[in-house]
């Protein structure tokens, strides 16, 4: 494979315009050494309690609705040096789709997310239309050895039709999931073991809202 970076910042943005998503390996980008850090950075977190519940909608209080999303996330400050060389990354990356779609990307935010066995997110959009907050989100996944049995996909519908599926990814490490945030329905099925994932996303809006308000 070569490593064209403009090439596949060419495709990606292609397949945000024509679908909506795409689905990638980041490994070649972004190294294996990397993406064992921020693997033994979440699992540290999990296993110390430091992932909190997580909310959902907007508002001075998040409404904990286990109904609806039961993971448990810690937002990243890019203060170690795995989370610096990640947040470079993501850096480059949101100048590289603006030069391509003229999104206006401002920032990014981004989560560590944990799934434990039985946990899930029910059909959802990451951004309220017309708010123009999350303009395009990103998932990195941090698992080892996943299986279809072990659950826990990702499954995308289709920009055209919300309820027809469009793709289903496995959360298997280095794979990321790019898609609008606002036009595309996705969910996360029912996982069958711990489900290690980060997410990011990013924005038009400069400000930083108080953690508290943010989806
Ligand atoms: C989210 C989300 C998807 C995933 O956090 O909003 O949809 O695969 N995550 O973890
Ligand atoms: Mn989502």
């Amino acid at each position: 494979m070569s490593l064209d970076k403009a090439q596949w910042l060419d495709e990606l943005a292609e397949s945000l315009s024509d679908r909506g998503w795409i689905s990638f390996d980041i490994t070649p980008w972004l190294g294996a050494e990397l993406l064992q850090s921020l693997q033994q950075e979440i699992v540290v977190l999990d296993q110390s309690d430091a992932l909190k519940i997580a909310g959902i909608g907007r508002g001075s209080e998040p409404v904990r609705d286990r109904s609806v999303r039961r993971d448990k996330i810690a937002w990243l400050q890019g203060d170690t040096p795995s989370q610096a060389a990640l947040f470079e990354f993501l850096h480059d990356l949101r100048l590289g789709l603006n030069q391509r779609l003229f999104l206006g990307l401002k920032r990014f935010e981004a989560h560590y997310a944990t799934y434990h066995r039985g946990d899930f997110y029910k059909a959802h959009v990451d951004s309220f239309q017309g708010r123009a907050s999350r303009i395009v989100s990103l998932v990195l996944y941090l698992n080892d050895d996943w299986q279809p049995a072990d659950g826990g996909a990702l499954q995308i519908y289709s920009r055209e039709n919300e309820s027809e599926a469009d793709g289903l990814i496995l959360p298997e490490a280095g794979r990321v999931a790019l898609f609008m945030s606002e036009e595309i329905r996705h969910e996360v099925l029912e996982a069958q073991r711990t489900r290690y994932s980060l997410a990011c996303w990013f924005r038009q809006d400069v400000i930083p809202l108080p953690l508290s308000a943010l989806i």
